[in-house]
């Protein structure tokens, strides 16, 4: 019936084998090892410094690794990096957007990147501008959007190609809870309809939104597993924290929200 082989389905979303990244004779990342199914929310936690960025940077084919290897979307990290840049996307930590722009000019730069142009860009761009939930804020320069906002069109211009798997690099970062909250509702959506996310984050709290979790410390992988299963190897983490009791409070207070 379809065109869309068996194979190609059931191959991991991104596979990580030994991975190695030294910065003259500093490990940053340090023999890492993991899968992520096709569909799924990976969180990757870790302090400042633990090495997320610096592997990111090799699954999307920006940084070489030193050895190791990993294969994204079905293609090896160190041969096919031109292939894989087409097949993800790519919200890097300190994510640029032109903030004299609008929301809708920063969207049409970025499908020229891409390649889109014309009726495809307008398609893409409605699409990207409906799952991010930016519709009303078009005309909007970017520096004037809150950072809520500003971090759903960083996320839009990364969906624009329909990537089949996104990186995002701390982008809840610097903003508010309830914009956190909502960003990952976004994550969860694009998930369900198969986007397979890594995302990173050094709020803990964050985790409980993931899948699956794999915990990185001085660069190496000191745990995985889903949320429960890592939570009940430190029982006194089922104790809700303060903030996710002010989310719950705040959006009581405002009525239910989509
Ligand atoms: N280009 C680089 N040259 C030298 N050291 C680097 C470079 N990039 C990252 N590092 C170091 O590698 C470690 C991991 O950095 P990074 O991957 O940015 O961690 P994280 O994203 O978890 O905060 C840090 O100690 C950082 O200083
Ligand atoms: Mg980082």
């Amino acid at each position: 019936m379809s065109g869309v082989t068996a194979r190609a389905g059931d191959a991991p979303a991104i596979s990580v084998s030994g991975i190695v990244k030294t910065f003259g004779d500093f490990r940053a990342v340090d023999e890492v090892s993991f899968t992520v199914p096709r569909g799924t929310v990976f969180g990757l936690l870790g302090a400042n410094g633990a090495g997320k960025s610096t592997l990111i940077r090799m699954l999307c084919g920006i940084l070489q690794p030193t050895s190791g290897s990993a294969t994204v979307a079905g293609l090896p990290v160190a041969t096919r990096s031109d292939e894989i840049k087409q097949r993800i996307g790519y919200m890097s930590q300190l994510f640029s957007l032109y903030r004299d722009l609008t929301v809708r000019e920063n969207i049409r730069l970025f499908g020229g990147i891409y390649g889109l142009f014309g009726s495809a860009e307008r398609e893409r761009a409605r699409w990207a501008l409906s799952v991010a939930r930016l519709e009303d804020r078009e005309r909007t320069r970017a520096g004037d959007l809150s950072g809520g906002y500003r971090q759903r069109l960083a996320l839009a211009c990364a969906l624009l190609h329909e990537p089949a798997v996104l990186f995002l690099d701390e982008p809840t970062s610097g903003v508010d809870p309830l914009a956190r909250r909502s960003f990952w509702d976004l994550i969860d959506s694009l998930a369900a309809g198969g986007t397979t996310v890594l995302v990173t984050t050094h709020y803990l709290d964050e985790a409980e939104y993931c899948n699956e979790l794999a915990m990185m410390h001085a660069g190496r992988i000191i745990a995985t597993g889903s949320p429960r299963a890592i939570k009940e190897e430190v029982p006194e983490h089922t104790v809700p924290t303060m903030e996710e009791v002010f989310i719950a409070l705040t959006e009581r207070a405002e009525g239910v929200r989509s």
